[in-house]
């Protein structure tokens, strides 16, 4: 007997699929591909054959799980491993082209291992060998945060497989003391590494990279040299988007914020996807030409002494961070101090006034005690 006729035999009968592996298992033939999906997104396991009648697929993952499996034109769902329920499925509009593909949907870590795509038809049999890695690059962030003396920088991430967070100062240097927390739990790890600022001018550069996915994400900080002001004065705080290192035509968000000790305040946002501006704070104001040109130097009006603090811009995509932090300083003015020597001389003024006038008449009894002194006086004489 040939192996057709074996094969043959063996597909009309209908597999049993726990022999089905053992009949295909000498086939020695296969080509092995690497394909790299993401944490709860979706993915093609690829898997193609010469395209025959009477098609059996049967999908495995570690050699005993069964993933999906389809013959006598319709997929045999009843002996899929309950972690793949409902998350498969065959183009089965394409199976007659010769396409096994399996759609695998919202990919969690324990997905990752070795898939073999067995395939049968009348008169071929192929078993394709399909790695599935899966990596996982969350929500990476930089925050900053105020406290009473020292502040610190924050970056974090829900990261697979597992990585470090590098930190830079200044650019160049590498800052080897930092406190990094890994959490590890069932899905992505979460990674959190902390910073305390030292040096009034410093910058300072966190970076992640996942190598499997070949993604990377930066967040870098600067503070500003202090800005002083006089009380009702205007202030510009320049905040600009460098094209040299950021690719311009990724979507972005452009936060100013006010920084208080544990909490900030959003002042105003930019969104470059729908180029909306949302304004929180009326004595703000952003020049829409400059937008354009990706400055977003903002500028506050009427300064008050409590406007005193610190501001932060934060321009955002999903590939970095940037944050440029100011520190201004709202001083009484000039003006206002006169107005207040002006206000004291009036009341002065108007003490004196009603001083006066309560005292008009007593001087009036006084002149008119010597008038008429001066009278009797005459009177004497004449
Ligand atoms: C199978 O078909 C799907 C849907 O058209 C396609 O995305 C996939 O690349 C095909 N796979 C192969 C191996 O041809
Ligand atoms: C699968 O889908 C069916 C129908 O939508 C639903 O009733 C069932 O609860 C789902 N099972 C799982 C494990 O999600
Ligand atoms: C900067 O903006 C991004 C996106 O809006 C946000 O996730 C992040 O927490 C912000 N960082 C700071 C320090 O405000
Ligand atoms: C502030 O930072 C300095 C230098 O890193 C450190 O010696 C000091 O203990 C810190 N103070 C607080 C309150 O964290
Ligand atoms: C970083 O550079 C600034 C000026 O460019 C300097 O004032 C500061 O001291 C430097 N920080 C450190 C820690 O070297
Ligand atoms: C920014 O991009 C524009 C146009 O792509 C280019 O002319 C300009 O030199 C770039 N600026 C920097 C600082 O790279
Ligand atoms: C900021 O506002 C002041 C007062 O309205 C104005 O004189 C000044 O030109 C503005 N500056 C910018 C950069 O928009």
């Amino acid at each position: 007997m040939t192996a057709q006729v074996v094969l043959s035999i063996f597909l009309i009968l209908t597999p049993l699929l726990n022999g089905f592996e053992a009949f295909f298992s000498y086939l020695s033939s296969t080509n092995e591909q690497i394909i790299i999906g993401r944490f709860d997104e979706d993915i093609i396991l690829p898997c193609s054959f010469k395209s025959g009648p009477k098609v059996i697929i049967h999908w495995q993952n570690q050699g005993t799980n069964n993933v999906h499996s389809y013959y006598r034109g319709s997929d045999h769902l009843e002996r899929q491993d309950p972690r793949y329920t409902n998350r498969t499925s065959l183009f089965q509009s394409e199976i007659h082209n010769g396409n096994a593909s399996l759609s695998l949907r919202r990919l969690s870590l324990v997905d990752e291992g070795i898939y073999v795509c067995y395939v049968g038809t009348e008169f071929e049999k192929s078993k394709n060998i399909v790695v599935l890695k899966v990596g996982a690059f969350l929500m990476p962030v930089m925050k900053y945060e105020k406290r009473n003396t020292n502040s610190s920088l924050i970056c974090s991430i829900r990261i697979h497989p597992p990585s470090n967070i590098m930190w830079k100062m200044n650019n160049t240097t590498p800052v080897s003391e930092s406190n990094m927390e890994e959490i590890r739990s069932l899905g992505p790890s979460y990674i959190k590494s902390t910073l305390d600022i030292i040096g009034s001018h410093s910058s300072y550069e966190c970076a992640i990279e996942n190598s499997l996915l070949k993604q990377t994400w930066m967040g870098r900080w600067a503070r500003k040299d202090d800005l002083r002001r006089m009380q009702s004065e205007h202030v510009s705080l320049s905040c600009q988007l460098v094209n040299n290192s950021f690719p311009p035509n990724q979507d972005f968000r452009v936060t100013w914020s006010r920084v208080e000790s544990g909490t900030s305040s959003v002042l105003a946002y930019y969104l470059s996807s729908s180029q909306n501006i949302i304004i929180n704070e009326p004595r703000f104001s952003w020049n829409k030409e400059l937008i354009t040109q990706s400055d977003f130097s903002m500028n506050l009006t009427d300064l008050s002494l409590s406007d005193s603090g610190e501001y932060l811009c934060n321009i955002s995509s999903s590939k970095y961070t940037l944050l440029t932090i100011y520190a201004l300083h709202v001083e009484q003015s000039q003006g206002t101090a006169s107005w207040y020597i002006l206000l004291l001389m009036l009341v002065v003024f108007l003490v004196l006034a009603i001083f006066l006038i309560l005292s008009v008449p007593a001087i009036k009894c006084c002149l008119d005690r010597r008038l008429r002194h001066t009278y009797f006086g005459i009177g004497n004489i004449s």
